[in-house]
């Protein structure tokens, strides 16, 4: 478990896959994601059961730091290259919880744990062009666009650019 401020991070419980379950077929999720994999009850515990297997992708629930069963949202740290210290992150908010700071709040943890005690040297994270809000919301973490994959995303009947923002310890650092 990793505390920041109210909030924490910590592993996948099992009494946390109904809830992780819902967020995730929730088409305010889904829309917002690359891969369309709607999940069942019996496909999750099987995921759930070989997550430890993945050492290059870790996957946790947010939750406040007090009230460590009470979920907040989903966390993806993701190819996670330990040669040269770098990973990729995502996560998602549960819809009750949205426009309230925990995002903002969750990506400063997530950064306060990959560059000050995982010894992380960059962080990415790619979002579709169709999602300003989630854009801006790294933007305001400190995120910068460093890329785009071109028309890479089909949804809402066409193809969006697939933005890629990045973050380097020495920027977060200076932030
Ligand atoms: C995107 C997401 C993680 C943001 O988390 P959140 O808790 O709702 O965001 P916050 O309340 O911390 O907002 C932080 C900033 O993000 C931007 N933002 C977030 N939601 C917004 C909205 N609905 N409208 C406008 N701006 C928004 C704003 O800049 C906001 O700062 P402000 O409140 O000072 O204006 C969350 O809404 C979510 O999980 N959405 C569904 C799935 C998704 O889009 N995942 C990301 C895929 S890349």
């Amino acid at each position: 478990m990793f505390i920041y401020q109210d909030l924490s991070f910590r592993v996948i419980e099992k009494e946390d896959l109904e809830i992780l379950r819902k967020l995730h077929n929730d088409p305010s999720t889904w829309m917002n994601l690359l891969n369309i994999d709607f999940i069942d009850e019996e496909d999750q515990i099987e995921w759930w059961k070989n997550l430890h297997k993945k050492k290059n992708d870790q996957r946790y629930v947010i939750c406040f730091a007090e009230k460590p069963e009470e979920i907040i949202g989903r966390l993806r740290i993701q190819n996670i290259n330990w040669l040269h210290k770098n990973c990729e992150i995502g996560l998602d908010i549960l819809p009750e919880y949205r426009g309230k700071g925990f995002g903002k709040k969750s990506y400063e943890m997530v950064l306060e744990f990959l560059f000050n005690h995982y010894n992380m040297h960059m962080v990415y994270l790619k979002v579709a062009d169709f999602n300003p809000n989630a854009k801006k919301l790294y933007e305001k973490v400190g995120f910068k666009e460093t890329g785009r994959l071109p028309q890479f995303y089909f949804r809402h009947g066409k193809y969006w650019d697939y933005i890629i923002m990045s973050m380097l310890k020495d920027e977060y650092q200076k932030a």
